[in-house]
């Protein structure tokens, strides 16, 4: 097993790019050369990482070759590209973008849920939807405990889950809103300051996003329950960073908030915050920055016989993307994976 990889992040100068170098250098991950990959636009500029300034460059199949493993940000058409060619050059290549999730023969892994399914991996890893992943660490939990029946989840997504230039946007256009002046949106269909827009991603023809099909179908994968019934409505909301959700669940067996809220709270990956009487829930401010998924306002669904309500919180850009793609990375290492380099037919 290598001790240390050539690890390149591809998207190194967007919102999740920086994210990716942050965590791979508080969780010390073992780098022997860390490679900035973007496109013509930053090529030649740098980033930072470890105090050190690292050029950015384009990616090329010479550079693939003497890297070992990819983590990729940069939109889906990039990893289209690039994923299968970094993987012929013997990487591993973990995606961010949505392009191979659901491909029956990538594993679309979130690693407190089913890591075990990176054994057989054939060097193409999908990371879930950011809002995804959150959701799925809790469910997994209420699966095991009652077994899930039916999952209602709205959820509130914060503008850096559209990249820097979402969040340029917000802060432009709370300013000129401040300053009497109208919001001109550019990079969302409709203002987002002072404002909240239901759609995320473009419309499929039954009136659900694409966001709302991704949070149902990379649901099921990853939780191994391919009937599951699962409903989403994803709103942007003017929050810097960290999803919020407010998510419903139909249990088959009858369990109280207080057996919920124990069974979450041993869960490793997860922290409830649920006293009411003082204020004491997650919001997004809370859980800007740390890494794990915060559960509060757990109670009964009065309106259903074995329905449990829950506020659910996470940092996107760590929990709901970078974070997830090391801890993948770092699985991988500890278990001898990153040596099955099969070449993509
Ligand atoms: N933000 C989130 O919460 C989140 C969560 C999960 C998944 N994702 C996914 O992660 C990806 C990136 O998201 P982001 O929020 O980091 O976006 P972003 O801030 O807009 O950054 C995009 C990155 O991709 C690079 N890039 C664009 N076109 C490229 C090309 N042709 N070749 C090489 N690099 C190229 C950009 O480089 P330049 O600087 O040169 O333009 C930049 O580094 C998307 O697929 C997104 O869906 C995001």
């Amino acid at each position: 097993m290598k001790k240390e990889l050539r690890v390149a992040i591809l998207g190194a100068t967007g919102r999740v790019g920086q994210e990716l170098l942050s965590v791979l250098e508080q969780r010390n991950f073992p780098v022997s050369e860390l490679i900035a990959l973007a496109s013509a636009r930053s090529a030649n500029t740098f980033v930072e990482w470890k105090g050190k300034k690292i050029e950015v460059k384009e990616p090329t199949d010479e550079i693939f070759k003497n890297c070992d493993l990819v983590l990729a940000s940069a939109g889906g058409s990039v990893s289209k590209e690039w994923g299968p060619r970094a993987v012929k050059q013997g990487c591993v290549f973990i995606d961010n973008s949505s392009t191979f999730r659901m491909d029956k023969d990538v594993p679309l892994i979130v690693p407190e849920v089913n890591a075990h399914e990176l054994e057989n991996h054939n060097g193409l890893i999908a990371n879930p939807n950011c809002s995804t992943i959150q959701l799925v660490v809790v469910l997994k939990v209420l699966h095991e405990l009652a077994g899930l029946k039916r999952v209602v989840v709205s959820t509130y997504q914060s503008v850096s889950g559209a990249g820097k230039e979402a969040i340029d946007e917000l802060q432009a256009q709370t300013k000129e809103v401040l300053a009497g002046n109208e919001a001109k949106p550019e990079v969302f269909k409709r203002p987002i300051a002072f404002n909240l827009i239901p759609q995320i991603d473009v419309f499929s023809e039954d009136g659900y996003t694409f966001e709302e099909i991704k949070v149902i179908n990379e649901s099921r994968k990853i939780l191994g329950i391919p009937e599951l019934a699962i409903t989403c409505t994803a709103v942007r909301v003017p929050v810097v960073v960290g999803h919020s959700e407010s998510v419903t669940v139909d249990l088959e067996k009858k369990v109280s908030p207080a057996q919920v809220r124990e069974s979450l709270a041993n869960n490793e990956a997860i922290e409830v915050w649920d006293d009411w009487s003082k204020a004491h829930f997650p919001t997004p401010i809370d859980c800007a920055g740390k890494d794990p998924v915060y559960v509060g306002r757990i109670r009964k669904d009065t309106s259903s016989e074995n329905g449990i309500n829950l506020w659910v919180v996470a940092d996107n850009l760590r929990i709901g993307a970078a974070l997830n793609a090391v801890r993948i990375a770092e699985y991988l290492l500890s278990h001898d994976l990153m040596e099955t380099k099969k070449v993509l037919a």
